[in-house]
């Protein structure tokens, strides 16, 4: 095991009822304007805006509505939540929806509190954020796991870059899988497939050496893919919505990284596809992982092949490359089995997009077996087409 210091500052409230229990205990101790985030409506519909605004409405709280986050939030949508926050003199801010959402908020908190720009600060000037506006998070939609980190995945349109923002983390989170229910199912199945892809990079990760946090990514990676199959004939199911849920959260809470340096190359592809074409980011990773891992389980025959085994049951062939390769091509028969897309057509992406400019664009990381190259990056992008 590797050095490590461990930390999670998100408090959570898992289950039915939480908001209604709890959530007016807690914000009686933040300031009076409260920001209300979320995204395009569907907690219009759901009933869920309504029981936020009738506790925040009790407590006599000032609500200023944020809304309209859309799916790849972008740095303007950012910049208009900072400008309303400031405006509006905001105490804190409730981000109310999937990791858009959080993710959007993370950042409005960030920006609020500074006079320089936080896309520059970060990226150019390579310094993070210290001051913010206190933020809580309810998840509607999971998979993400964006609730339990500081970490957003912002899309800069004119830059054509989706990249990572560090910001704001929630200080406490409620999870009621209940929420998701209305969830429409196909971004269920893309949410959950984050998640499995979340436990994926970093058990690909380095060392690839057995260690505790592998032990427990494969307890989540098995859970993530039956409860996905259980919900496959039974899509309401509670139980298997609640244990995704949870899955979601601790692919991304920094438990399955302890000790580790993560991979994150699939999602690192996946968000400059993003950046071109605003595709689903669940769909773009099913579509990734088998075409990228085909291109690199060789190198990693030991881990891949212990990957098919503890996660697919896959008996050990005569090979550790045979039985790493059986393991990739289980990961793609999962993937069409849960109605995922397996190629970019089928994700209505258009063989006119420019596929040279996204692979030069995509950073390269170091943590899996190989470390890529722009040109075979490109490759992978061509034969995902
Ligand atoms: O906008 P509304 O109307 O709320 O509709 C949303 C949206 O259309 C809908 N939805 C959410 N809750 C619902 C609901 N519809 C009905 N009933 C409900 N209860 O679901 C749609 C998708 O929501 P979104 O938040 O975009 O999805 P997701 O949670 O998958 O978040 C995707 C974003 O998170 C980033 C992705 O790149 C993408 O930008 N990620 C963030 C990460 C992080 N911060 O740790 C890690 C991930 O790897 C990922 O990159
Ligand atoms: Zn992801």
């Amino acid at each position: 095991m590797n050095n490590f210091i461990y930390e999670n500052a998100t408090r959570v409230y898992f289950g039915k009822g939480g908001v209604k229990e709890y959530l007016a205990s807690i914000l009686k101790s933040y300031g009076d304007t409260v920001m209300l985030a979320y995204g395009g409506g569907s907690i219009k519909k759901n009933g869920i805006y309504n029981e936020i605004m009738s506790i925040l409405q009790a407590l006599e709280k000032t609500v200023i509505e944020f809304s309209g986050i859309m799916s790849n939030p972008t740095y303007a949508k950012v910049q208009e939540g900072a400008r309303l926050a400031c405006e509006n003199h905001v105490d804190f801010i409730l981000a109310v929806g999937g990791g858009s959402v959080i993710d959007c908020c993370k950042i409005v908190s960030a920006q609020a509190k500074l006079s320089e720009d936080i896309w520059e600060m970060e990226n150019v000037r390579k310094n993070q954020p210290v001051d913010f506006i206190p933020m809580g998070a309810i998840v509607t939609a999971s998979g993400t796991g964006a609730e339990m980190n500081a970490g957003a995945v912002i899309t800069h349109e004119e830059k054509k870059i989706k990249g990572a923002l560090f910001g704001e983390q929630a200080e406490f989170v409620f999870l009621n899988p209940d929420y998701t229910l209305s969830v429409p199912f196909g971004q269920v199945i893309s949410g959950a497939f984050d998640t499995l892809s979340h436990a994926m990079e970093t058990y690909f990760g380095k060392p690839d050496t057995n260690n505790l946090s592998d032990d427990i990514n494969e307890a989540v990676m098995k859970n993530v893919i039956y409860n996905i199959r259980v919900l496959l004939t039974d899509n309401k199911n509670y139980h298997a919505r609640s244990e995704l849920m949870w899955a979601s959260s601790m692919a991304e809470n920094g438990i399955l990284k302890i000790g580790k340096i993560t991979d994150f190359q699939a999602h690192q592809i996946e968000h400059q596809l993003g950046a071109y074409t605003d595709c689903n980011h669940g769909q773009g990773l099913a579509v990734i992982h088998p075409v990228l891992y085909r291109h690199i389980y060789r190198d990693g025959a030991e881990r891949f092949a212990r990957f098919a085994k503890n996660v697919w049951g896959i008996s050990e062939k005569e090979t550790a490359e045979q039985t790493a390769l059986a393991g990739v091509e289980a990961l793609a028969d999962f993937i069409k089995e849960i109605g995922m897309p397996t190629s970019f057509s089928q994700m209505g992406i258009s063989e006119t997009v420019d596929f040279r400019a996204i692979a030069d664009s995509i950073n390269i990381t170091s943590g899996c077996c190989r470390k890529l190259t722009h040109d075979e990056i490109y490759e992978i992008l061509k034969e995902c087409i």
